[in-house]
């Protein structure tokens, strides 16, 4: 017989459980609460959850370890389903120059903004970029993470993005579970400059298909915006990544709308990420879709700016939203997925109970992952966390605060609310 853990005495223990797929609606709201219930791991899997009594007693029958959660809240891990994790140094001078004043597209202009990361991903080794990016995810893990998509596209060179999506794999399972993801379409690099249209036919012939063959994406990203890719270059690159077997995701809509919700559309796209700037108009069109609408209010909030996503409008039109942090050195430096709650609920008016499935449930179904992590039901994994707090609703309530008390991944404890260090 395998390892068993009992985990018991939650004071509310969220389950999540529900039918698969994306949560919309009003199934958005229902996080399927057991009040004193309790939850039993054998093997890194949830093998039974429900009613104390009944999980106790077959806990008993295999002499399981404790883990007391009383007086606690035990919820999913969170499933950060956007970031950007491998960067190199912080643009602290970007944000500087921002705070007197200047636009990030201006700073971009001048020479700074994503340019300036790329130079530095290109310039570090690859083992620096991975002490830092486990760096970050230990943060993560200790915030609450248990699964993270991260993203190349800081070097846009083939050597550069092969490095970092290398990386990614080294620390797959180390032991948080990383979703690779290409985005080769991010910038048009300096050897392309004022040439876009050959930067993207240099993705479809060499770069594409060399992630392709080395299995080292699961997805292809790209930014389609202002000042970034065009809604044609973005829809070519996208079809040649599907043609390999790289599914779609899309920044969309962040400054400019060059018409996200078609091109997620036309790609099928698994998710279209941002929207603050999106076309009142398609919200119908994007919920009747199976994407899922990632918001990321971290990045309105670092860039000082007031335009958040239309949470309410989109949730309310029936589309499946997520919450991700978008980790980056640019516009969202935060490893905490419990201050995007918070974001969610006070600027966007995302009830808590939507904010917590956006940020797990739906966040999973963005990785097509639901079926493995993102809830707490028997065959799952047990990825899940312990809150120091008695009412769900605290964790966004209580903001900028870190109340996880234990990261719990494959049934192994990991964090106790402090800084910790993974393999
Ligand atoms: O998701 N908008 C494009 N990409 C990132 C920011 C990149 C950067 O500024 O370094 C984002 O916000
Ligand atoms: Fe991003």
């Amino acid at each position: 017989m395998g390892k068993s853990l009992l985990v018991r005495g939650a004071r509310q223990l969220l389950t999540l459980r529900g039918p698969s797929g994306p949560r919309r609606g009003t199934a958005l709201r229902d996080l399927a609460i057991i009040e004193s219930g309790a939850m039993l791991v054998e093997d890194g899997v949830v093998s039974s959850i429900g009613p104390a009594r009944r999980v106790e007693n077959l806990a008993a029958a295999r002499r399981a370890e404790e883990l007391d959660a009383s007086g606690c809240v035990v919820m999913p891990g969170f499933v950060d389903s956007h970031t950007h994790l491998v960067h190199g140094p912080p643009r602290l001078a970007d944000y500087e120059a921002r705070i007197e004043g200047k636009t990030y597209q201006e700073i971009a202009a001048n020479g700074g903004g994503i340019a300036s990361t790329l130079r530095a991903v290109r310039r570090f080794t690859a083992r620096w970029l991975e002490r830092q990016a486990a760096a970050d995810l230990a943060r993560m893990a200790a915030c609450g993470t248990t699964t993270v998509e991260a993203k190349s596209g800081y070097a846009q060179d083939l050597a550069g993005e092969l490095k970092s999506l290398r990386l990614l794999s080294d620390l797959d399972g180390r032991p948080l579970d990383i979703v690779p993801t290409f985005l080769g379409a991010h910038v048009t690099p300096p050897e392309f400059q004022g040439n876009p249209e050959s930067y993207i036919d240099f993705l479809i012939r060499k770069a594409l298909p060399e992630v392709a063959r080395r299995k080292l994406a699961r997805f292809a990203d790209v930014y389609c915006d202002e000042g970034a890719f065009t809604y044609a270059q973005a829809l070519r690159y996208l079809l040649g990544a599907g043609r390999l077997g790289l599914p779609a995701r899309i920044h969309g809509a962040q400054f400019e709308d060059l018409g996200a919700v078609r091109l997620a559309l036309e790609t099928r796209a698994y998710s279209l990420d941002h929207l603050e700037a999106l076309n009142p108009r398609d919200i119908d069109a994007l919920a009747r879709s199976s994407i899922i609408a990632t918001l990321l209010p971290g990045s309105v909030l670092h860039l000082g700016l007031t335009r958040y996503a239309p949470a309410r409008a989109l949730i309310d039109a029936g589309a499946a939203v997520a919450l991700a942090t978008d980790f980056n050195p640019g516009t969202s430096p935060t490893w905490n997925m419990q201050m995007v709650l918070s974001l969610a609920c006070s600027q966007m008016r995302m009830t808590p109970a939507e904010a917590i499935c956006a940020a797990t449930v739906n966040g999973a179904c963005a990785l097509g992952l639901d079926g493995r992590t993102g809830s707490l039901e028997a065959g799952k994994q047990a990825d899940f966390l312990v809150l120091n707090v008695s009412d769900y609703r605290e964790i966004p309530y209580y903001f900028g605060a870190n109340h996880v008390r234990d990261t719990v991944k494959r049934g192994v404890p990991l964090a106790r609310g402090k800084e910790l260090t993974l393999s």
